[in-house]
């Protein structure tokens, strides 16, 4: 049965698998050192800037957690949004590998302001509080919005002015760029982000996320952070080829568009029904909307989604990049049944 719980319930694109299938007739350096992690790094660098420094991992949880511990001592703390998925959906991951403490931020669509963030910078250099030294910000975030441009170089102007650094969770990235309509660098590399958790995995990879340092300082003792980690893969060329058959042509962009347009798709859909609100601009590929509680159980007997917010009988629908116009079809025609009923 089609899901439209979350973007991992998708398979793997077909191109993907081919490329995985094309690669599995040799042998080739293990740990990376081989052709296609060479390719694929400088099909990063080719996106984000030459200066760049990549590293592959097998999951985001493993590239965000990474991530922040390149850029944190164990007396720091990382401010981030309360609906991040550092804060929500990593367990204790992040404090167990960084030391640090998470300072989550409420947040009602998921994107910290400026202003938000300010008021959490606060006891620099007094050892009694913790060290505030990496804001996290998702694009897109977990409530399927999408930061602009300038709000990314405006917390990054501030984490400058107050020495922290700049992470970005990438899982859904190619979503945002979809939606922005602009590429990588424009709101990484040249936002004055450090450091990305670029996904490919929601986007039609089998597993496979990169780390991508923009400020390369902060890439020094990586290798050494990522075995320790345990995200150190030692046929590292299945990750890698994925990533040359994703970024080497438009596939990214394709499988993003896809989904972000199936999203858009869905949310007129539910538009349509005054006894449905939606709760979030839809800007990428997820849909959040408040539907009567009756007729949740209803329209998951047609295709499967989850309940966000119980209390507030919020749902949240996630688009992939094989969502397809009849998978819609089936929510629209389950909700003219059920109005028609009435
Ligand atoms: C915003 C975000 N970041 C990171 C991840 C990566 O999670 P995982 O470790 O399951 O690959 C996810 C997956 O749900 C996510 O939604």
């Amino acid at each position: 049965m089609k899901s439209l719980a979350s973007d991992n319930t998708s398979g793997i694109h077909p191109e993907i698998l081919a490329a995985i299938t094309a690669a599995n007739f040799e042998h080739q350096g293990a740990y990376g050192n081989d052709e296609y992690t060479q390719k694929a790094i400088q099909l990063f660098k080719k996106n984000f800037g030459q200066h760049a420094e990549v590293f592959f991992a097998f999951n985001g949880t493993g590239a965000n957690v990474l991530s922040l511990a390149a850029a944190t001592q164990s007396y720091g703390a990382v401010i981030c949004a309360n609906t991040s998925h550092i804060n929500v959906d990593e367990s204790t991951a992040p404090e167990k590998f960084t030391g640090c403490r998470l300072v989550s931020i409420d947040t009602p669509n998921g994107k910290l302001t400026t202003a938000q963030i300010a008021e959490k910078i606060k006891g620099l250099g007094v050892e009694h509080h913790p060290q505030p030294q990496v804001i996290s910000i998702t694009q897109s975030t977990e409530y399927g919005t999408v930061y602009s441009v300038e709000e990314i170089k405006a917390i990054s102007a501030l984490a400058k002015q107050h020495g922290l650094y700049l992470h970005i969770d990438g899982a859904r990235i190619s979503n945002a760029a979809v939606s922005l309509q602009k590429d990588f660098a424009a709101f990484t590399t040249e936002a004055g982000v450090d450091i990305v958790s670029f996904g490919g995995t929601k986007n039609g990879l089998l597993c496979g996320e990169a780390i991508v340092f923009l400020n390369p300082a902060l890439a020094k003792n990586f290798k050494y952070i990522r075995k320790q980690g345990m995200q150190l893969f030692s046929k590292m060329r299945f990750i890698a080829v994925q990533f040359i058959a994703f970024l080497e042509g438009d596939l990214w962009y394709r499988n993003a568009q896809h989904a972000n347009t199936m999203a858009q798709k869905l949310a007129a859909t539910l538009r349509q029904y005054p006894q449905v609100q939606l709760t979030q601009e839809v800007q990428a590929n997820g849909v959040f909307a408040i539907l009567p509680p009756t007729w949740i159980p209803l329209l998951q007997e047609e295709i499967y989604f989850y309940v966000w917010n119980d209390t507030l009988s919020e749902v949240r629908f996630v688009c992939s990049f094989d969502t397809t116009d009849e998978d819609i079809a089936k929510i629209a025609q389950k909700l003219a049944k059920l109005t028609e009923s009435k």
